[in-house]
């Protein structure tokens, strides 16, 4: 009888080989062979704990630990006393499609001029009425932060709206939106922008739209594409009626007679007010006063407010909201819970800090992206880094960008990443991930420069994203394979065999095509199907060796194959080079 072992939902490597009484490193190669690059204080979750175990044929079975005091998170699945909730919308696209300007148009508001360098450096949310119906915007700079929010769990967005830009059509990001909208079974729309500009072309986009099995309906097709242009305001009220039509077929519900939960999207310090988060409500109902746990931490509310800063006193399914009153900084992706009382608070939040209590910043690992990892190794090369940046926002930059280059043979794999200077367990990670480790304006402080010295850890650091990114689509150049290039030389027709014997042929024909080539790839065709593949070991024209013999000329041909080749007279012989080519991406 196998032993039985129980085990968290989440546990680092370390306390596992451990429980499993296995030395750590035995535990983190067998990740590796796995292609999961994990260190001893990373956590792996429940089932990717019991893949690992049975990889290593232990006599030990795994079983989920029941958690007692914590409260377990509420189902999205709707009981039959659930009420209908507003849309929630992430809307996605290329970089400076609009995106942000859109939401500005729908709210008739405008962040555009307030953001640093025009670039979004955190989800915002708000939620707006349409008529009298609310619907809910997140605005999504990384399509990293939408895929957190995704993993967790939370089918968090019902809606996607897609930004292509009239004048420049499908980019890499819009790709990849519509890729994770797909694998999200998250319904789309489309948002043709910028249609005010000189050289909108509609058509080209709804088009490329196609290519990408997304067909507009008056192609009959069931894609609702909309022309707006966030600049003059225009389409959007058509847009916004489409949001609803879409929300109103997949019929979304809450229950609201449960204890409030959801997730936390943004969290920030703010001078005078602490901890400051933005949380979109799942279930439930939310009220200032009420307790809640997120991750390590929890609060008293304090403020509950709309995301425009207005007094809420109550907030229901689909809100986004800022809350105060948090005792230190949850973390982005969060879930949040509320519960009766400051004793439950407390304990809740105690047994995460526990369990979560591992050193490192990095990435938890769970059992989708193993095995996302496991089918992918297969067919596509990655390429390792780890990423350190100096702010939040321009780390979602940098890595958004790098996810941008992934194409259908390669790919860029984050293994970490981080706000701050490179450390030393950034270059650890790197270095048993054989990772590049980037940094997007940091430094590496000296000592640690020597130990990536020491252990060959490639470290670049740049202060301009382009030449940052020039860098990685270098690296990944080097990883495609090598494209293979053939040029046909010339064909011969035979016309008389004087020796064949399993592997080697010699024969004589005339060339009736460019030149016969020693030495050279070959193809033995007989009428148009090919017998095999060969290689030509020597060129006569009459008694004398000849390296090449042209079009016109008669001579005697050798060559050596793998398998036996019956020549025929009749048949034809075409002489090819093939040479392999690098690419670049
Ligand atoms: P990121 O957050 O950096 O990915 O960009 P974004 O997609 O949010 O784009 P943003 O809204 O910042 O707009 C990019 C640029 O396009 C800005 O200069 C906008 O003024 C401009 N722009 C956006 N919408 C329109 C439009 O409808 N017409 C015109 N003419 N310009 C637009
Ligand atoms: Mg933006």
């Amino acid at each position: 009888m196998s032993t039985k072992i129980e085990v968290e939902d989440m546990i680092t490597v370390g306390n596992l080989a451990e429980k499993l009484m296995l030395p750590a490193t035995k535990l983190i190669t067998e990740l590796m062979k796995n292609g999961v690059m994990a260190t001893v204080n990373e956590r792996i979750d429940y089932d990717t704990a019991q893949i690992i175990v049975g990889e290593l044929d232990l006599d030990i079975e795994l079983v989920k630990k029941e958690e007692q005091a914590t409260p377990v998170r509420q189902k999205r699945a709707a009981s039959d006393k659930a009420v209908t909730r507003p849309p929630v919308v992430a809307v996605m696209g290329h970089v400076d499609h609009g995106k942000t300007s859109l939401l500005d148009a729908i709210r008739g508001a405008q962040v555009v001029k307030g953001e640093a360098g025009g670039i979004t450096q955190h989800i915002s949310a708000y939620q707006i009425l349409h008529g009298k119906r609310a619907i809910t915007f997140l605005d999504t700079p990384g399509h990293e932060a939408f895929a957190a929010l995704r993993e967790h769990g939370a089918q968090l967005t019902d809606l996607v709206i897609l930004v292509v830009a009239a004048d420049d059509g499908i980019k890499p990001q819009t790709l990849e939106a519509i890729r994770f909208a797909r694998k999200a079974g998250v319904k789309l729309i489309v948002a043709i922008n910028k249609m005010d500009k000189e050289g909108a072309d509609p058509n080209r986009i709804k088009q490329q739209l196609s290519e990408q099995s997304l067909l507009v309906e008056e192609w009959g097709g069931d894609t609702v594409i909309v022309e707006v242009s966030a600049k003059n305001k225009t389409g959007i009220d058509k847009l916004l009626d489409m949001v609803l039509l879409v929300a109103d077929v997949e019929d979304l519900k809450a229950d609201v007679d449960v204890p409030a939960s959801g997730l936390i999207i943004e969290a920030h310090m703010e001078q005078g007010r602490g901890p400051v988060a933005i949380a979109l409500v799942e279930a439930g109902r939310l009220h200032p006063g009420d307790y809640v746990t997120a991750g390590s931490s929890y609060a008293r509310i304090r403020n509950l407010e709309a995301t425009d800063g207005k007094p809420l006193k109550e907030a229901g399914p689909s809100t986004p909201v800022i809350i105060t009153g948090f005792k230190s900084l949850p973390a982005f992706a969060d879930e949040f819970l509320a519960v009766k009382d400051e004793k439950e608070a407390r304990q809740v939040s105690q047994s995460a800090a526990t369990e979560r209590k591992s050193g490192s910043g990095h990435l938890d690992i769970n059992s989708s992206e193993l095995i996302r990892i496991i089918n992918r190794s297969n067919q596509v090369d990655e390429l390792n880094v780890v990423v350190k940046a100096d702010v939040q926002g321009s780390l979602t930059s940098v890595i958004d960008s790098l996810k941008a280059l992934d194409t259908e043979e390669v790919a860029v794999r984050i293994v970490g990443s981080g706000v701050g200077n490179i450390n030393d367990s950034d270059v650890h990670l790197a270095h048993t991930s054989n990772a590049i480790l980037y940094g997007f304006n940091v430094t590496i402080p000296s000592g640690i420069k020597q130990i990536a010295n020491r252990d060959r850890v490639s470290v670049r650091i740049y202060s301009v994203i382009y030449e940052l990114i020039d860098d990685a689509k270098e690296e990944m150049s080097k990883l495609l394979a090598p494209e293979v290039k053939e040029t046909e030389l010339g064909t011969l027709l035979v016309k008389g065999i004087f020796k064949s014997t399993k592997t080697d042929v010699i024969c004589g024909g005339e060339v009736t095509k460019g030149k016969m080539v020693f030495p050279a790839l070959a193809r033995v065709v007989r009428d148009k199907e090919e017998l095999a593949e060969v290689e030509i070991t020597n060129l006569k024209r009459g008694p004398q060796d000849a390296k090449e013999v042209f079009e016109g000329e008669m001579c005697g041909l050798s060559f050596k194959s793998t398998a036996r080749v019956d020549l025929q007279e009749g048949d034809r012989i075409q002489a090819f080079t093939r040479e392999t080519v690098t690419r670049s991406l």
